[in-house]
């Protein structure tokens, strides 16, 4: 009999995971001890120069930017929190901002994507659907590694949507597929003995897909066009060239690959981004799960677990034991770039950016040109970085301005974040209490790291060389003293504003004996909920190190006094818990997908007002099935789309017992799908 893992009461999310999503999906990295140890508070010496040098910036409660249209904003006060009437609320269908004037969807747990009234839905495209030339139709008693490298993947979770010119009608749609679950792939899958195919099988179900898909005319809904010359299947055994400073790298060179420049595959490929040059950035999270045999020499605070791996892949390929090919393990924890336009290209992982548990990978230019990439490393207590090119982006559709783009994120500086809260540490008492001046909030300096340029790599860490400030980054955060954060997920700049937004999810150990207490930032002891951080910065100074923040959205039900909603009345807005990824309409609001509620409903998908009177007013607007996870939202103005990851992986189900008949009903096994809604009156999203 298979052993499980422990059930829900003994699970350190409290309820909102299942043990299956944490033992498939982050290789249960809840379970295990916190792998950041660093007393990093107490490495002072090494930033005190830095801080002083700013302390101008460390002073402001205030900075002001230059927004994307020219003009300046303001990351000002807020109004003070006040006493609010508890009461249910459901606001009229036309309430709200532009572009989240729809009626909310109350939580629930249904299995089924519940939309607002007046809204329709269509699945675009599932697990196992053909997408290349003689894919065959999915056939899950029979499926085979052959037959799922020419199909959509499992686990689709980070979403981008490009335009295709020349096309009527088609857009590209890339998706990340994070994971593989195989107790819901396999009708009785032994995890003690994996099958060769089931192996095999399962590396052609991660990595990325690429496919065009057609519009219907007067609706949101879009279907996949199969055989299209742009699709495209990247999974655990396609090449991809390592690119930038640790490129060739004596430690990322292994016995098929002496060169350390070519990397079969990609793995947890979590969130990502899209380019203003036409491209996608995918993130490699929870990597470490796949490889086994670790030691403290290959490990580095990464995780790696010292026996057989999960999935066992590394009886049937040995570069997944560490005991026989200790770099492997370095080949993976980057961002990848991938040119969805080119099918021949062979996408790149960018080592500029660092090796962590890379979540997502969102650019802005700045004023001048130049990309700055925010990028969260999803771990409890780890850290937020950018990465600033040296080079500017060129205009134009010419071969040769494109090929020069291709090589924007190869040279640059790596920083990391350190944020200082301006009310007396005394007020930020775990609660979630409001200080007195009414805001969790403060300034930051942006610490480099390690500086890339066409001679080669400057380490700005003492004590570090810059190949290992590049394979080992979570080591460099620890020592210059970056801010242990709440597991920084997906980010994204405001197209409007300029200012960016980073999704908390939460922290099980905050506060802990021997754990970072609260702070201004990650206020919450304990932290069930997580929030979201507002920063802005000097736009018109690409290199500037400064920046102000603050609490935009502190998580959970309203009815509780530790939330905060930008200051917007708390009857007005919906329950939410463990944001996760976040994207912005045309409109400029921010719309949040959540990962693991611990309120009691499914996961779902919400929008909320950055600006305006209405900022902070939250709305809920879809929910999905059980067991899953919203992710990947994508709001154009017609539609919405979003990944629906993990249907029915909840503790004890298999295919023989499914939690969940998404999306095909009874007797159809459940099936990872992407998801598009739009309005049945033929309008814009939310207007
Ligand atoms: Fe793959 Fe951090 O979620
Ligand atoms: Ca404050
Ligand atoms: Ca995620
Ligand atoms: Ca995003």
């Amino acid at each position: 009999m298979r052993k499980l893992l422990p059930l829900l009461s003994t699970n350190p999310h409290g309820g909102g995971r299942s043990a299956l999503t944490c033992r498939f999906r982050c290789g249960d990295a809840c379970f295990h001890e916190v792998p950041n140890t660093s007393d990093n508070e107490y490495v002072g010496d090494v930033i005190a120069g830095v801080l002083s040098r700013r302390s101008a910036l460390r002073a402001a409660a205030v900075v002001t930017v230059a927004s994307a249209a020219g003009g300046a904003v303001v990351l000002g006060n807020a109004p003070a929190a006040e006493a609010r009437p508890q009461r249910p609320h459901r606001p009229e269908p036309t309430d709200g901002a532009r572009g989240l004037r729809f009626a909310p969807v109350a939580p629930n747990n249904d299995d089924r994507v519940t939309v607002p009234a007046g809204y329709a839905q269509n699945v675009v495209i599932r697990w196992g659907e053909p997408i290349l030339r003689g894919a065959p139709a999915f056939d899950s008693e029979n499926q085979t590694a052959k037959a799922q490298a020419g199909q959509f993947g499992y686990n689709n979770d980070f979403l981008s949507l490009l335009p295709l010119r020349g096309e009527h009608d088609r857009q590209v749609l890339v998706a990340n597929h994070e994971y593989t679950d195989e107790v819901l792939m396999f009708r009785g899958y032994d995890a003690a003995n994996p099958t060769r195919e089931q192996v095999e099988v399962a590396w052609a179900a991660h990595g990325l897909s690429v496919v065009v898909v057609q519009e219907e005319h007067r609706t949101g809904k879009l279907t996949p066009v199969t055989r299209h010359r742009l699709n495209r299947r990247l999974h655990t055994t396609s090449e991809f060239e390592v690119t930038g400073p640790a490129a060739g790298s004596a430690l990322l060179r292994t016995s098929v690959d002496p060169t350390g420049r070519t990397v079969l595959g990609t793995l947890n490929n979590c969130a990502g981004g899209t380019t203003p040059w036409g491209t996608t950035l995918h993130g490699e999270e929870n990597f470490n799960q796949y490889f086994a045999n670790g030691s403290s020499a290959t490990d580095k605070r990464y995780g790696v677990g010292t026996g057989a791996s999960e999935r066992k892949w590394e009886r049937f390929d040995k570069r997944f034991d560490l005991k026989q090919e200790p770099n492997e393990v370095h080949r993976f924890g980057w961002v990848v770039e991938l040119d969805p336009y080119d099918p021949e290209s062979k996408p790149r992982k960018r080592t500029a950016l660092g090796r962590f548990k890379h979540e997502a990978a969102q650019p802005r230019l700045t004023e001048d040109g130049r990309p700055a990439v925010y990028m969260g490393d999803d771990e409890r207590f780890d850290y937020f970085y950018k990465f600033v090119s040296s080079k500017r982006m060129k205009k134009g559709k010419s071969r040769a301005a494109h090929e020069h783009n291709l090589t924007l994120l190869d040279e640059g500086t790596l920083y990391v974040a350190k944020l200082t809260g301006d009310s007396p540490a005394a007020e930020i008492d775990g609660t979630g209490k409001l200080p007195n001046d009414g805001e969790f909030d403060g300034s930051g300096v942006w610490i480099p790291l390690a500086t890339a340029g066409p001679d080669g790599a400057v380490s700005h860490v003492p004590g570090m060389t810059a190949e290992e400030v590049y394979v080992f980054t979570r080591l460099a955060g620890d020592k210059v003293g970056a801010t242990k954060m709440d597991r920084p997920e997906d980010v994204e700049p405001s197209p409007r504003s300029g200012r960016v937004y980073v999704a908390l999810t939460n922290n099980s150990d905050r506060g802990k004996a021997g754990k970072a207490p609260a702070d201004e930032a990650n206020p919450r002891n304990l932290n069930k909920h997580g929030q979201i951080l507002e920063l802005a910065e000097h736009w018109d100074d690409p290199s500037a190190d400064g920046f102000a923040w603050r609490l935009f959205l502190v998580a959970g039900d309203p009815n509780d006094p530790a939330t905060y909603f930008a200051g917007f009345p708390k009857e007005k807005v919906s329950p939410i818990s463990c944001p996760d990824n976040v994207a912005f309409d045309p409109h400029g609001n921010l719309w949040i997908s959540t990962d693991g509620n611990q309120l009691g409903s499914h996961d779902g998908l919400f929008g909320v007002a950055t600006r305006g009177e209405r900022r902070g007013e939250l709305k809920q607007f879809l929910t999905v099935p059980t067991g899953a996870e919203t992710c990947g939202p994508l709001v154009q103005d017609r539609r919405v789309l979003v990944s629906v990851q993990h249907p029915g992986e909840v503790d004890g189900a298999s295919v023989e017992k499914p939690a969940s008949v998404w999306p095909d009903g009874p007797g159809k096994i459940v099936r990872p799908s992407v998801v598009a809604v739009w309005r049945t009156d033929g309008r814009d999203i939310g207007v």
